[in-house]
Parts: structure tokens; C-alpha cells; sequence
């Protein structure tokens, strides 16, 4: 049997596995919104990050598993799904990633205190997984923020995914 993990780290992970799915919610919500404003690259962004924060908390889920606790899924509250513009979906995806990160700090933090090195070795990659997150959604705002008029925004709708890619679309 493996270690036990320290209850603040457990009730860190489990609430972190959580809030993980509970983006995935609100992401796809985002996604929703943007099919119907026929925002269709926003739309298709969006959907991947919803996949992307599901994997998020797959890999909390699998570590629980593996050190020998069940996992337990909450029930998930309503995403926003009501967005007077773009600029404010924007806007509240970056909110949802700051928080995000507060709370990968609070596992972080208790598995240092708590000595618990699997946990801080997960977190290393959560950690960093969130400086790319609030990146891309910091450019994100700015960018939505510039596109004035229609055409501006149609034309990032149509090159959001490319612009926003790690590489930021560089190669092309
Ligand atoms: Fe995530
Ligand atoms: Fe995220």
C-alpha cells in the first residue's frame, strides 16, 4: 500500500479535481455561446479547452487512484452561459483561469507543508500548465479588445486558434 496522503493534501486534490471539471462546464458553456453568435473558430477553441481541463482532471483523478483513494466527482453548478459580448466571455475565462491557479498554489502549498512529494511533483506540471493558460487568456482579452469593428473580429475569429497556439502561429 502506499503512503497515505495528508488529509489537507486530499481535500486539496479532491477539490482541485473538481474545479478542473467545473471549467471543462463552463468552457463548454463558452463554446455554446460562440456556435451560436456563429463564432465558429472562438466555438472550436473553446470545445478544446473544455477537452483539455476534462484531462486536467483526469490526471488528479488517476493520481488519487494510484495512491490508493477513491475519487469523489460533485455535482457541477451551472456555468455562466448569458454573455453580453465576446470582450465579457473573454474576460470571464481569464477570471476562471486566475482562479484556477489559486487553487493549484493551495494544493501546492499544502503538499509542501505536508511533505508530500507525489503531490508536489503533480502540481510542478499544473503549475506550469497555468502560466500557458492565463497567457493565451491575457491575449486573449487584448486581442478581442483591439478587434473594433465586425471584420476585425470575424478575421480573429477565423485565425483564433492559430494565433493562440503555443507556438502563436509563428511558423506560417
Ligand atoms: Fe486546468
Ligand atoms: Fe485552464
Amino acid at each position: 500500500m502506499p503512503k497515505p496522503i495528508p488529509p489537507k493534501v486530499l481535500s486539496g486534490l479532491k477539490r482541485q479535481s473538481n474545479q478542473e471539471l467545473n471549467a471543462a462546464h463552463g468552457y463548454l458553456a463558452m463554446s455554446i455561446w460562440c456556435s451560436v453568435q456563429n463564432l465558429k473558430g472562438f466555438a472550436r477553441f473553446f470545445a478544446k479547452q473544455a477537452d483539455e481541463e476534462r484531462e486536467h482532471a483526469a490526471k488528479i483523478i488517476d493520481h488519487l487512484i494510484n495512491r490508493g483513494v477513491p475519487p469523489e466527482l460533485e455535482a457541477l453548478p451551472a456555468p455562466k452561459q448569458d454573455f453580453p459580448a465576446l470582450l465579457d466571455l473573454v474576460q470571464h475565462a481569464e477570471a476562471m483561469e486566475q482562479a484556477n491557479t489559486q487553487g493549484i498554489d493551495a494544493v501546492f502549498t499544502a503538499a509542501l507543508v505536508e511533505n508530500d512529494f507525489p503531490a508536489q511533483v503533480l502540481m510542478h506540471w499544473f503549475i506550469n500548465e497555468q502560466v500557458e493558460e492565463e497567457a493565451w487568456a491575457a491575449e486573449l482579452v487584448d486581442r478581442v479588445k483591439h478587434a473594433s469593428c465586425a471584420g476585425s473580429l470575424s478575421d480573429l475569429d477565423r485565425h483564433v486558434e492559430k494565433l493562440l497556439a503555443d507556438d502563436g502561429g509563428k511558423e506560417d
